[in-house]
């Protein structure tokens, strides 16, 4: 058999995919439309994909622009050494850079950092140094303070200094920002990122709103450090740790314009990972424990939209670096990060198993006065051993398939019976609110569903195999 060729969506390329360099693959990532986690929100909601860089993170971008700007003015030369604090990602664009350019890399990080990320850098080729993370900037000891002694010490060292080098948000204001006004077509109303340096929220929020002064720009700022006060006070409060990487500052960079955001939203660790994990298992974006402060700080903002806005959310970096972290159920466990399944709503599970409102199953039922026959059809067609049955739009009782077999077994015609003759009491009505523990108390042999009220005569129903499902995933989600 022949076989023709597969076409997946990216490759039906406006130009043809081939490259000088990996350098050149930095940027153009998509924007994926976020269902499930966004299935109650009114409007649009997108990831911008940046993990999707062949470094694995949003960081390529600045790299690139740093290094090209640093060979303009003469600061980097040939057989020069490209020195960074770095929390890795920035590290691992740099060292693509100086791979392909030729240059030497050396990286200073903190200690909280994965172990992952000090073995992709090696991998690069750069070598690395570990700092102590619980000291202030100012210490000797610190990222910040050892990469400036390299500095000193190396010859033609060169430090790009993402905190304060204007070529970092110079870098989103020329690709980021306007990849996110191309590719929303002029639509985007609410734009949502980590702050670090605040390249990104920077480059990004100048460039959307000389395009359209309306966009609002949202900081997601994990609790401890300074940038959420600052914002909201001008305080800033003694800083204290937390476990998101690559966000958060405890001193105020000169990359980062406070003048271009609109609103500070606060995330504790545990949000974080938490909306880190289900990003991962409900959109299938594998992505680092900042991708879960931005959706979370998203998912905050998203009751205040309306059906016309358009909401997109920066995937900062690859999930592949926090496999001992954020993806570990025993790490998860130990710093009591885990989400028991009980706290889970009958809206959560039905956003779970059926996606979005708009993607929401239509619900199969059967009327007072239908034949059983015709309730039998539509059960064997949807593989049901029931159906609810509905007087109008009112759930009037259930049918099921015992009572069907009951029935044909005495020898009755099942087109000459109604539903109406042979249905028991309805499934119970639950809120929308409702807890796994409250549905399953409700869930027995006998009634092996509920209704859960989305509204005014709107109903959803919610099965046993539906729970297992939501169950299945938090055991999942805690044992492997
Ligand atoms: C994982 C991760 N997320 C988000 C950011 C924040 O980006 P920016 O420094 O542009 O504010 C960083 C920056 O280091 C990061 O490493």
């Amino acid at each position: 058999m022949r076989r023709g060729a597969i076409r997946y969506n990216r490759s039906v390329a406006r130009e043809p995919m081939r490259y000088e360099n990996i350098l050149e693959v930095v940027g153009r990532t998509p924007l994926v439309k976020l269902h499930r986690v966004a299935a109650n929100c009114a409007a649009e909601v997108y990831a911008k994909c940046d993990y999707l860089n062949p470094g694995g993170s949003v960081k390529d971008r600045i790299a690139i622009t740093m290094v090209d700007e640093a060979e303009r003015q003469g600061w980097l030369k040939p057989g020069g050494t490209i020195i960074e604090g770095t929390s890795g990602n920035t590290g691992m664009g740099l060292a693509l850079v100086a791979a392909i350019r030729g240059y030497r890399a050396v990286f200073t990080m903190a200690d909280k950092q994965s172990k992952e990320k000090v073995d992709a850098l090696k991998a690069l080729g750069a070598e690395v140094m570990v700092c102590p993370t619980a000291v202030p900037p100012e210490d000797p000891r610190s990222y910040h303070s050892v990469a400036d002694r390299l500095v000193r010490e190396i010859p033609k060292a060169y430090h790009p200094n993402q905190y304060e080098n204007p070529a970092n948000p110079e870098a989103h204001y020329r690709s980021t920002g306007p990849e996110l006004w191309e590719d929303s077509e002029g639509r985007i109303t609410h734009f949502v990122a980590g702050m670090g340096t605040g390249g990104t929220i920077t480059g990004v929020g100048r460039y959307l709103k000389e395009k359209n002064p309306k966009v609002r720009i949202i900081g997601a700022d994990p609790v401890g450090s300074i940038l959420y006060d600052y914002f909201h006070n001008k305080t800033i409060p003694k800083a204290e740790t937390y476990k998101v990487e690559g966000i958060g500052e405890d001193f105020l960079p000169g990359a980062l314009d406070f003048s271009i955001i609109d609103d500070v939203r606060q995330v504790s660790d545990k949000e974080s990972f938490q909306w880190t994990r289900r990003l991962a298992r409900l959109e299938g974006i594998f992505a680092g424990g900042s991708a879960g402060t931005a959706i979370a700080a998203a998912v905050q903002v998203m009751p205040e939209l309306r059906p016309k806005d358009f909401m997109v959310v920066l995937i900062p970096d690859t999930g592949m670096r926090y496999l001992s972290k954020v993806y570990s159920d025993e790490w998860m466990r130990d710093n009591r990060y885990l989400e028991s399944p009980v706290a889970w709503t009958a809206e959560e599970i039905l956003a779970a198993s059926t996606g979005s409102a708009a993607t929401r199953r239509e619900l199969v039922k059967a009327g007072l006065s239908d034949s059983v026959a015709a309730a039998l059809a539509l059960m064997q067609a949807h593989d049901f051993s029931q159906l609810p049955v509905f007087d109008g739009a009112r759930p009037a009782g259930a049918i099921y398939e015992d009572a069907i077999l009951n029935l044909a077994l005495a020898g009755q015609n099942l087109s000459n019976v109604t539903v109406q003759e042979v249905m028991a009491a309805p499934f119970p009505v639950v809120q929308r609110s409702a807890t796994v523990e409250q549905i399953t108390s409700l869930i027995t042999r006998e009634c092996p569903a509920v209704f859960v009220e989305l509204g005014r005569d709107l109903y959803e129903v919610l099965t046993k195999y539906d729970l297992l499902h939501a169950v299945a995933r938090m055991a999942g989600s805690r044992h492997g």
